[in-house]
């Protein structure tokens, strides 16, 4: 049996008032490419931000294989005013485990950047730049840490179709990777692309897990209908 990377066991979050997160569990191995999927505030965001250790659990556990690096993206990437080169050096330069030199940091952003076709705008401030290259530089920073699991929040949600193209191909290509696979998991209200990029879907509704499937049984209108009604409705109200 293949080893659980990372994974959820009968969680409970609760944000003030609300409970964000109820007896969710799920596991989650190596080179799995997993869209977690649900309305408005169903809990995707949150159960991304557990997984990342951002979020206090009231009960259950987080899991987290010994070793395994984690990088995330958030909806909104949070950039730094100084250059896109630096805004990538700087997280690297900062994680202590790597114990990098600034000089071999920027090399290494330099090539991150090459990595995401940002190289001409090395230079320009991060802030500056368009939607799509916010995004883009915000994944080369987190891809240039070399996480084995990339926890992304609604990464295409902000772009036009060419550039929700190009971070779908990127997210296909590390996930893919020979020498090194990257385990996805990211929101997504795009049920096209889920399609398209995921192995497993989860279906969140009111913060539990009403569906955890292989991508192929979700997008199976006969099988969801009898697994999950509550995913089928969701689905079927997506796509009309
Ligand atoms: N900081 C917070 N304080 C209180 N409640 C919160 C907070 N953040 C989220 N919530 C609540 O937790 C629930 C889950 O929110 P979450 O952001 O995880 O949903 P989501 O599925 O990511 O939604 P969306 O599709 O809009 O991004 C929602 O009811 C939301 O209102
Ligand atoms: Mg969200």
């Amino acid at each position: 049996m293949t080893a659980v990377q990372i994974g959820l066991d009968a969680v409970h979050v609760q944000l003030g008032a609300q409970s964000a997160l109820t007896d969710v569990s799920f596991r989650i191995v190596s080179g799995e490419r997993v869209a977690l999927v649900g309305a408005n505030g169903s809990g995707k965001s949150t159960a991304l931000r557990t997984l990342h250790g951002l979020v206090p659990v009231e009960q259950g556990l987080v899991l987290q294989a010994p070793g395994v690096r984690q990088a995330m993206l958030f909806q909104r990437p949070h950039l730094l005013r100084m250059s896109a080169l630096n805004n990538v050096a700087l997280g690297l330069w900062l994680d202590r485990e790597r114990g990098l030199k600034w000089s071999a940091a920027k090399v290494l952003g330099l090539q991150a950047l090459q990595r995401v076709g940002l190289q001409s705008v090395a230079q320009q401030n991060g802030r500056q730049l368009s939607g799509g290259q916010q995004q883009r530089l915000a994944l080369a920073r987190a891809w240039a840490r070399q996480p084995d699991v990339l926890l992304l929040d609604e990464p295409t949600a902000s772009l036009d179709p060419h550039a929700k193209r190009e971070v779908e191909a990127l997210m296909t290509e590390w996930a893919c990777s020979q020498e090194r696979p990257m385990t996805l998991v990211w929101a997504s209200h795009n049920l096209g692309q889920v399609k398209r990029l995921a192995t497993r879907v989860i279906y969140l509704e009111f913060g539990r897990v009403l569906a955890d499937l292989p991508v192929s049984d979700f997008f199976n209108p006969v099988l969801l209908v009898e697994l999950s009604p509550a995913a089928h409705a969701f689905v079927q109200g997506e796509l009309s």
